[in-house]
């Protein structure tokens, strides 16, 4: 068989641990040919390819980012986008697609699917609300740096009796605030799934002091909600209104209003930090490669066995596919129970 991989959407750690996986499973065991698509579905469209071979994916486990490139181009936004790619799919001979993304590049392996492409998929995103698996890899090493750089900001903020805020990224979830924040052992932890009031915040800091607790430790998710007066949805922070080909906008910058309104509320000092893209980078963590590579493994075995349109998944402690199409049913939130184990230390 002929299989083309091809990573798509924002980098995380474990994508080279997936690539090697699939390469040296697919290379051993069925001697399949394996074409590394760059750049993700720009790859397809512009046809742009590599050979993988064994030695291609020798000592890239340990790596972050992806060898083959990634971006986040929507063959849907682009005249003929799907036709250029069943067509440019057909002229390579490849037999299938590993297309190894979040729900953006997913969604596209679901339309080609629909298309009648022979795709599977693979669930990467460090902000984890891909449902229809536990976990996606890239998660475990972004709540590490986060629970890393929560830990070294707390002597700082208690030095100078200060309330310190660590903006995450997430999206439109809070998986990676509330995981860091909880194992870190933050004082409040902001997420999208429960919009908040910025005076309720002042008042657990107001609360600290009095009980002679002079600092404060704030996680904030990148995409967590104001609520003004009795709005019940909440006001999100916007870098700029621009909207990616995929339609979302850029998050980012809460951390930076809230400082402001602390300060301005309670007279106790505020710092941030916004640690942006040093989530997305580097090593993974030993969860994320294995959970990667058996990814990858079990991907192989999904090609071979016919059974397409399908996403690799974890489900407690086993891989197993899922339907491209329930993956993508909708986004997976933090549920309550785990917020409200968080919440259980917050004050
Ligand atoms: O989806 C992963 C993610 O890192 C989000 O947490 C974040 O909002 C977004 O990507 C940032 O995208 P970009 O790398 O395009 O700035």
């Amino acid at each position: 068989m002929r299989i083309g991989i091809l990573t798509g959407g924002g980098d995380c750690p474990g994508l080279n641990a997936v690539i090697r996986a699939i390469v040296i499973k697919s290379i051993n065991k069925y001697d399949d040919e394996v074409i590394g698509i760059l750049e993700g579905w720009r790859g397809l469209l512009e046809e742009k390819y590599i050979r993988l071979q064994k030695s291609d994916v020798r000592g890239i486990i340990f790596r972050g980012g992806t060898i083959l490139k990634t971006s986040r181009t929507n063959p849907n936004k682009i005249p003929n986008g799907i036709e250029t790619i069943k067509k440019n799919i057909e002229k390579a001979k490849i037999d299938v697609i590993a297309a190894i993304g979040g729900e953006d590049t997913l969604g596209v392996a679901k339309k080609l699917h629909d298309a009648g492409i022979k795709v599977v998929g693979i669930p990467k995103t460090i902000d984890n609300d891909l449902e229809g698996t536990d976990y996606t890899f890239g998660f475990d090493t972004a709540v590490n740096v986060a629970m890393e750089a929560i830990d070294r900001v707390h002597s700082t903020a208690e030095s100078h009796n200060r309330a310190l805020i660590v903006e995450v990224m997430g999206r439109h979830t809070g998986w990676i605030a509330i995981e860091s924040g909880l194992a870190s052992g933050a004082d409040v932890i902001l997420i999208p799934e429960k919009p908040f009031d910025v005076d309720s915040i002042c008042d657990v800091i107001k609360k600290r002091h009095d009980n002679g607790k002079d600092f404060t430790i704030i996680v904030v998710a990148e995409g967590a909600k104001f609520k003004v007066e009795a709005e019940v949805d909440g006001t999100m922070i916007l870098q700029d209104m621009e909207k990616d080909a995929f339609g979302h906008v850029r998050l980012g910058g809460i951390a930076s209003v809230l400082a402001k309104e602390i300060e301005k509320r309670t007279g106790f000092e505020a710092r941030y930090v916004i640690l942006g893209h040093i989530q997305r980078g580097g090593t993974p963590t030993a969860f994320d490669r294995v959970l990667a590579t058996r990814f990858g493994v079990a991907a192989v075995d999904l090609i071979h066995q016919g059974d397409f349109g399908k996403m690799v998944a974890l489900k407690g402690l086993q891989i197993v596919p899922v339907p491209l199409e329930d993956a993508l049913a909708k986004t997976k939130v933090v549920p309550d129970d785990l917020y409200s184990a968080a919440e259980v230390f917050f004050g």
